[in-house]
């Protein structure tokens, strides 16, 4: 990989634009290094004020041609078609990143009709404010120096880890939609303040904060949250009388029901995907 590497990020949407974001904060890229492409005019042109790249709308060759590593962040049903249109211009030594979710790499590397490294990205939503959790797999042609390489493009928008591809379904439903999950638990926990008095802004500032501290503790700390969660126990006292009655609602098999339907349903989306995608030679 060259010192300085030139990037095409094709569909610079709400992930694509964070990637770019972090990758232009961390430094390890500079704006000439990077074009993005989108589909429209009108972004393309607010995208290049805002982060001041070249965006082109309709040139996903063009942004390819003169690429060493090349992005996508397009919608999943928009995958075969960009594919199509960039394979021409995917030479030996490029790298490719695919962020679409549930489009597997053998789907990828059929529709290129190329040999070369192909990466599969999942990052979750707070990847915009630089706190994202993102799980990368990758084909067998990948080096190790690449999958640092592309580990550190992730590490600008938070942490990655590496799997293997059937995982990313599991990565999809904890991670990826982790945030949803999450955010319907600071819902409640501020409708349980409002119904107990407190304001809404109160309500609203305790809850968040309780999530992220409570996040940060586990992280930091390195210790389960079994343990933490004892920690906040007194015998015969309040936090024990609210997790008797979360536990017989459940809370914690809900949880796991939930990733476990969102895993089998990640599946069955990359089934067909693999059913309605053909392959021209
Ligand atoms: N959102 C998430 O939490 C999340 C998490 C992990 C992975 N992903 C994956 O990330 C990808 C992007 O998701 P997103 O939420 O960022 O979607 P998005 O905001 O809708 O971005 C998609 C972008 O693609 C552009 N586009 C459409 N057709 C194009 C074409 N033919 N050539 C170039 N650009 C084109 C659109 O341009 P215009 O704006 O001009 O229409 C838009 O900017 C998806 O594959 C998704 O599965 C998303």
């Amino acid at each position: 990989m060259s010192v300085s590497p030139r990037y095409a990020v094709l569909g610079a949407g709400n992930i694509g634009s964070a990637v770019i974001g972090g990758m232009l904060k961390s430094g390890i890229a500079v704006p000439e290094q990077i074009t993005a492409t989108v589909r429209s005019r009108e972004h393309a042109d607010e995208l290049a004020g805002q982060l001041n790249i070249r965006v082109l709308h309709g040139g996903n060759l063009s942004a390819v041609e003169t690429a060493d590593v090349v992005i996508l962040a397009v919608k999943p049903a928009v995958m075969p078609k960009v594919l199509q249109e960039i394979r021409w211009a995917l030479r030996d030594g490029r790298i490719l990143i695919s962020l679409a979710a549930a489009f597997p790499i053998a789907l990828i590397e059929g529709l290129t009709g190329r040999r070369m490294p192909v990466f599969r990205a999942m990052p979750n939503i707070p990847c915009v404010v630089g706190a994202g959790a993102t799980g990368i797999a990758c084909n067998a042609l990948a080096t190790s120096e690449q999958k640092q390489f592309v580990e550190q493009i992730f590490s600008a928008i938070g942490v990655t880890c590496f799997v293997e591809e059937d995982l990313l379904h599991a990565v999809t439903a904890l991670s990826g939609s982790g945030p949803a999950y999450i955010y319907m638990v600071i819902e409640a926990l501020i409708a349980g303040g409002l119904k107990q008095g407190l304001s809404h802004e109160i309500s609203t500032r305790l809850a968040e904060q309780t999530v992220l501290g409570a996040a940060k503790l586990v992280k930091d700390t390195g210790l389960h949250p079994a343990i933490l969660r004892d920690q906040v126990i007194t015998p015969g006292g309040v936090t024990i009388s609210a997790i008797h009655e979360l536990e017989s609602h459940g809370l914690r098999s809900m949880l796991i029901s939930a990733v476990e339907t969102a895993t089998e349903h990640s599946r069955t989306v990359t089934s067909k995907i693999v059913e309605r995608t053909q392959i021209s030679e």
